[in-house]
């Protein structure tokens, strides 16, 4: 027969299209004998694959709260820091002359927010008042709108006026407005502000002109550009990074920061609902946890409280997974308990809170939340009982949480801690507890060296496959072997070695239920613990090469396992290669996951048994890079997944796997 020249011109675009994604169609023999085969039974599915498999860990540690998602500009912006001027600085212009003074109109009650500062200028013009330096700065957009606000009341008979000023780093006015007047009652004036020039370490200056006295308080200045535009909004970049990770549940809010250096300051999420001179701050436990990381600025405003929680969770259509405190502070440092004959007001509060949630708006709880403006009911499935418990003294708190929560709501699932590592001692006693106690899902922690996450990929092939499951709650690989050193790089090594290991995850999907990435983000000029899964300034964000793992895993996460063999065996990690395999129900489409976890590329045989209507065109996301390549402020993107059309897929083909790559396929088939 002879060749015409479409047929010809025909050969010759699909050889030059399989020459650029290194795919083969059967029925082309194998020309590499060194290659290895990956056998997919695609008429054999396995177990579902949760939901909430892929999903994010958030605790306020680095900024990630205050001066981070919580997009607040100004820091101590109601002078309730136990030093109130802590960021704020005096500011005299020209020959103005006065005194700032401080007041607590609450110290006899402990009332939140009770204080405020009273501006008294007694002559000279020019502006006197105070300046505030925001949270490492402050970050403002040319153009963009930025609401000012003030508590603010006149003293005595002498017309005052409030001039708010932003100025950059350099002292240049990027933006300015004058508030006129004021009463001698307190009142809130508000402002608009919008920059001539971008600057992401700007301050804000709070003048009074000419003699006057002038009462202030609850400072703010607020982009009007947040997430969703909501009011009391987060930083919207910051939360575009997470949905579009599309996150199976969002647990908050930590983390140690759940259980305080002391019960004292542990976190109570019903201080954290309301108005938000309502809300009471506290300290941060990462503002002195580390001597090498100090942060004495730091604090929880609460700004970001339950209520913002539920909201971003529901936003971003992640199940939300509040964890609570369970009568323990953190062991690591004060290791306080509550008597057990004093448990029941944090039982309490776990019970109200699941009326916070789901209860109608006739409940007490049920109606603080509609009256918040959310009457539709959150939906909340599970609640975590404490964070990174260990010893008998948790497991004595649990069984009381757990016997009162599944009395009056059976439904609610309950994460239980297995202590902070991965397998001694304190880790294997409460696995025995939880199982003894039936418990539903078992809360497991490793901040380990990235060989540990390859050698460890077949960590859960052995689990009992009934009992409780896992949720793998915090995890990441750490370059420098340290569980959150300074040293540590948010690097490829790293993220390809948590790829190889989410493998294992996702092929024990009927054991594990859960897992997220720890921690989630972090303020380049103001963390405590690296590595993150997100990092930030006051005005830029980017995603890690760990992220773009995260990503690709949670986006592709298919409906139901597919039992996978590596060249026959079932057994992960020969020739540093890794995969796992699911069918997306809804896409019609088998997901392959492969990690090549050496410097050499590798030729791949692709088998999958018992698949029907195989789809002419396929799909390959590749990440691949350098092992010590990592992404930046500058280089945000230069680690990340490359999409390539994958053509003429077949129940048998080859693809040639990049050197350090994750590669994600996706066939259309059935
Ligand atoms: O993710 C940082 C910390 O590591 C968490 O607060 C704690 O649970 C773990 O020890």
């Amino acid at each position: 027969m002879k060749t015409t020249r479409l047929q010809l011109a025909f050969a010759i675009t699909l050889l030059a299209l399989l020459g650029t994604l290194c795919l083969t169609p059967l029925p082309a023999p194998l020309a590499n004998t060194q290659a290895n085969t990956i056998t997919v039974q695609v008429d054999k599915p396995g177990a579902a694959i949760a939901p909430t498999m892929f999903g994010l860990f958030f605790e306020d540690i680095n900024f990630g709260a205050d001066g981070g998602l919580y997009p607040e500009r100004i820091k101590n912006n109601s002078f309730e820091f136990p030093d109130p001027m802590m960021g704020w600085k005096r500011v005299a212009r020209g020959d103005a002359k006065g005194t700032l003074q401080l007041y607590d109109a609450g110290s006899r009650t402990n009332q939140p927010n009770a204080h405020y500062l009273q501006i008294k200028v007694d002559s000279g013009s020019g502006g006197f008042g105070l300046s505030n330096e925001g949270f490492r700065g402050i970050g403002v957009e040319q153009g963009a709108e930025y609401s000012f606000s003030v508590l603010a009341r006149k003293v005595g008979d002498t017309p005052v006026v409030l001039r708010v000023e932003l100025e950059d780093a350099d002292n240049k006015q990027l933006g300015e407005a004058a508030i006129t007047g004021l009463s001698a009652t307190w009142q809130t004036y508000t402002a608009a502000i919008r920059p001539i020039s971008t600057s992401g370490k700007a301050h804000l200056n709070l003048l009074v002109d000419g003699p006057g006295i002038v009462d202030v308080d609850l400072i703010s200045l607020y982009p009007k550009e947040t997430w969703k535009n909501r009011a009391n909004g987060l930083r919207a970049d910051l939360v575009k990074l997470l949905a579009e990770m599309k996150p199976g549940f969002l647990r908050f809010p930590g983390g140690c920061i759940v259980e305080g250096r002391h019960l004292e300051t542990r976190y109570q999420w019903k201080t954290t609902i309301g108005a938000l001179p309502e809300r009471k701050l506290i300290v941060n436990r990462w503002n002195t946890e580390f001597r090498h990381r100090p942060t004495p600025d730091y604090y929880q405003s609460f700004g970001l409280g339950y209520y913002e929680y539920f909201l971003l969770s529901e936003d971003i259509g992640a199940e939300p997974l509040p964890i609570l405190n369970c009568g323990m502070a953190c062991q690591f440092n004060s290791g306080e308990l509550a008597p057990l004959d004093d448990l029941d007001h944090y039982i309490q509060d776990a019970l109200d809170l699941i009326e916070f949630a789901n209860g109608s708006a006739v409940t007490t709880w049920g109606r603080k939340r509609a009256a918040l403006g959310h009457p539709a009911p959150f939906n909340l499935k599970m609640l975590g009982v404490g964070n990174e418990q260990w010893g008998p003294q948790y497991v004595e708190r649990y069984e009381r949480f757990a016997k009162a929560i599944k009395a009056k709501y059976p439904k609610i699932m309950l994460i239980t801690s297995a202590g902070p590592f991965a397998g001694d001692e304190r880790f294997r006693y409460l696995w025995g507890e939880m199982r003894r106690l039936k418990a539903d899902i078992v809360d497991e922690h490793y901040y380990m060296a990235p060989k540990w996450f390859r050698d460890n990929v077949g960590r859960y092939d052995d689990y009992p496959r009934t009992g409780p499951k896992v949720f793998a709650g915090e995890y990441a690989a750490q370059s420098s072997g340290g569980g959150g050193r300074p040293e540590n790089r948010n690097n490829w090594e790293c993220a390809l070695s948590e790829a190889a290991f989410m493998t294992g995850l996702e092929r024990n999907a009927d054991v594990v239920l859960m897992s997220s990435y720890a921690p989630l983000f972090a303020q380049v000029d103001a963390w405590q613990w690296t590595p993150n899964l997100i990092w930030f300034d006051n005005l830029r964000s980017y995603g890690t090469p760990n992220y773009y793992v995260q990503k690709l895993f949670s986006v592709n996460r298919g409906s139901r396992i597919l039992p996978v063999q590596l060249n026959g065996s079932g057994k992960n990690g020969q020739q540093n290669l890794f995969a796992s395999a699911s069918f997306d129900d809804k896409a019609s489409e088998v997901v392959l996951k492969v990690v090549n976890a050496e410097a050499a590329s590798k030729e791949l045989r692709v088998n999958l048994i018992g698949a029907a209507n195989i789809g002419q065109l396929g799909k390959a996301f590749v990440l691949t890079a350098d092992l010590k390549a990592e992404n930046g402020l500058d280089e945000p993107t230069k680690v990340t997944p490359v999409e390539q059309q994958l053509a003429a897929p077949s129940a048998g083909f080859n693809f040639t796997l990049a050197p350090n790559s994750l590669t994600v396929l996706r066939i259309p088939a059935q």
